[in-house]
């Protein structure tokens, strides 16, 4: 779609936001205007959001909804990817994570680098006969070059941004995306760890593929609010999760106020 079209369906922002779990609603977001995107791939998780965050505009989608109904594997991620890519120049994915790596505490934010996608049986590519529009959302079978998943410039707003806010973050890591909803068993965080992963979550594919597929810059901040399975002394539970959360959350804030 060309950007004229792109303008005139909702205005693009420069910056487009995907909150997960703890980022359903950005405090401080003066909300301009909302708009439910059809898409050729069904409904997105909600609409988006085009406003400000202090300085910064921003196109803002809920992940799993304003009141977070969509499970992992539930979520429309190409109508979530294709509906960013109308509105916004480059996407910023906001992720809760367990922590894999014994140098990460809960509260501490990755600007994760890699992942590895152990997900199955979720809708995955624009590309090919089920790819949604008319046959093929790309025109042709397409096998996009994955080899950095992270977009450089994206991954580099977010630290340089991190550095005017003081906040310190990871810059880094290897995200293991599971599929969920249920957490890991210890031998499967030990299988992650064997194979590299340092954070584990459960969203971050097919979202970082489609993406790329789309040539929509994409990077993500990973907030890690438990010791995965097997890495921490007690249960993991809601409340472990929702405190370490709000902690870390107050960070991307910060992070979110210093993009330029
Ligand atoms: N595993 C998978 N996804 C998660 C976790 C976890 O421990 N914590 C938050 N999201």
């Amino acid at each position: 779609m060309s950007d004229e079209t792109k303008e005139s369906s909702l205005g693009i922002a420069p910056w487009g936001l995907i909150g997960g779990t703890g980022l359903e609603s950005l405090d401080g977001f003066e909300a301009k205007g909302k708009t439910v995107l059809e898409t050729p791939f069904g409904e997105t998780s909600g609409p988006v959001i085009r406003g400000t965050l202090g300085d910064v505009s921003i196109a803002f989608l809920s992940r799993h909804g304003a009141d977070h109904h969509l499970a992992p594997h539930e979520i429309n991620y190409r109508a979530n990817v294709w509906a960013l890519s109308q509105s916004c120049e480059r996407v910023i994915a906001v992720a809760a994570v367990g922590g894999i790596a014994s140098n990460l505490a809960p509260g501490d934010v990755v600007i994760v680098d890699q992942i590895i996608d152990y997900t199955w049986g979720r809708a995955h590519t624009f590309s090919g006969s089920t790819g949604g529009l008319a046959g093929d959302a790309l025109g042709s079978v397409t096998h996009v070059d994955f080899t950095e998943p992270y977009d450089a410039n994206v991954r580099g707003a977010l630290l340089s941004a991190a550095r005017r806010a003081k906040v310190a973050v990871h810059d880094g890591g290897v995200y293991g995306a599971t599929q969920g909803p249920r957490l890991e068993s210890a031998a499967e965080i030990d299988r992650l760890d064997r194979d590299g992963c340092t954070v584990v979550g459960m969203t971050g594919m097919p979202e970082a593929g489609l993406a790329r597929e789309l040539a929509l810059p994409y990077a993500s901040c990973a907030v890690v609010v438990n010791p995965a399975a097997g890495r921490g002394e007690d249960e993991i539970t809601l409340e472990m999760i929702k405190g370490h959360l709000a902690h870390g959350m107050t960070k991307v804030y910060q992070i979110l106020r210093h993009l330029q």
